[in-house]
């Protein structure tokens, strides 16, 4: 199981505040069957640059890969880097852009903007695969349920080379769990992740999701979703959109 959707790298924004809370993050996560934690920091290009970005990044990674280490590296779920890149306009002409996939992946995590989306913004997102070759992988598409008061929020992507991520606590309570369950039902949601941020507010929690939708599915869902992840990790365009157009 991958977690696409992290804020588990110590002191580097809003997420783990220091390596000893990172590890016990990963160490729920493992509890929770996830073997690999995508590190998605996030990235706003009107307060920062990709290379400085990156700097720290890597400085982060590699000081709490050194606790990893100390601490058994069995134990732990192997990191990948990213980045949690908010849109911007003209993003798709940003020459750096490509630095800021999911490492090794043509996949880029994108979050969108909390307001009502327009075509524009939509023709921004297409351009970005059309110009750049990434793949964008809109984040916590559950977050906008509110935004757009209607629940019809992936319906913008539909039929375009976009993936869709859900983050996992959208399949937990009264109000939202049926719908989470119907997008998923309808390949809405392509990639879960936790948008995990620190051990109390905001901890890792996939098992929520993966209860939820074994429940409603069958064991067999947990066989959708690492084909989905292997599939994401390939290096063939055509191979990652089959998720979408299979
Ligand atoms: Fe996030």
């Amino acid at each position: 199981m991958v977690d696409f959707h992290t804020h588990i790298l110590p002191r580097l924004d809003d997420g783990a505040s220091s390596s000893e809370e990172s590890l016990i993050m990963l160490r729920a996560e493992r509890e929770h069957g996830v073997e690999t934690v995508v590190a998605t920091p996030h990235f706003y290009a009107d307060k920062d640059n990709p290379t400085d970005f990156l700097r720290r990044r890597e400085r982060a990674y590699r000081s709490l890969s050194e606790k990893i280490e100390k601490n058994g590296e069995e134990t732990f779920p192997r990191i990948m880097l990213g980045a949690e890149v908010a849109y911007f306009e003209g993003m798709s002409d940003c020459e750096e852009l490509s630095l800021l996939n999911i490492e090794g992946t043509k996949l880029l995590l994108l979050e969108m903007p909390a307001i009502r989306w327009n075509e524009r913004m939509i023709a921004e997102v297409l351009a970005i695969h059309e110009k750049t070759g990434l793949i964008p992988v809109i984040a916590h598409i559950d977050r906008y349920i509110k935004v757009f008061n209607n629940k019809r929020m992936a319906d913008w992507f539909e039929g375009l080379p976009v993936l869709i991520q859900a983050n996992a606590d959208f399949f937990t309570g009264w109000k939202y769990t049926r719908l989470a369950l119907k997008m998923f039902d309808r390949g809405q949601i392509h990639l879960l992740g936790t948008d995990c941020h620190n051990t109390d507010s905001r901890p890792p929690e996939m098992n929520v999701a993966t209860e939820a939708l074994v429940k409603k599915f069958g064991e067999g869902v947990l066989k959708y979703l690492e084909r989905n992840e292997r599939k994401v990790f390939s290096t063939s365009r055509r191979e990652i959109l089959s998720i979408i157009q299979p």
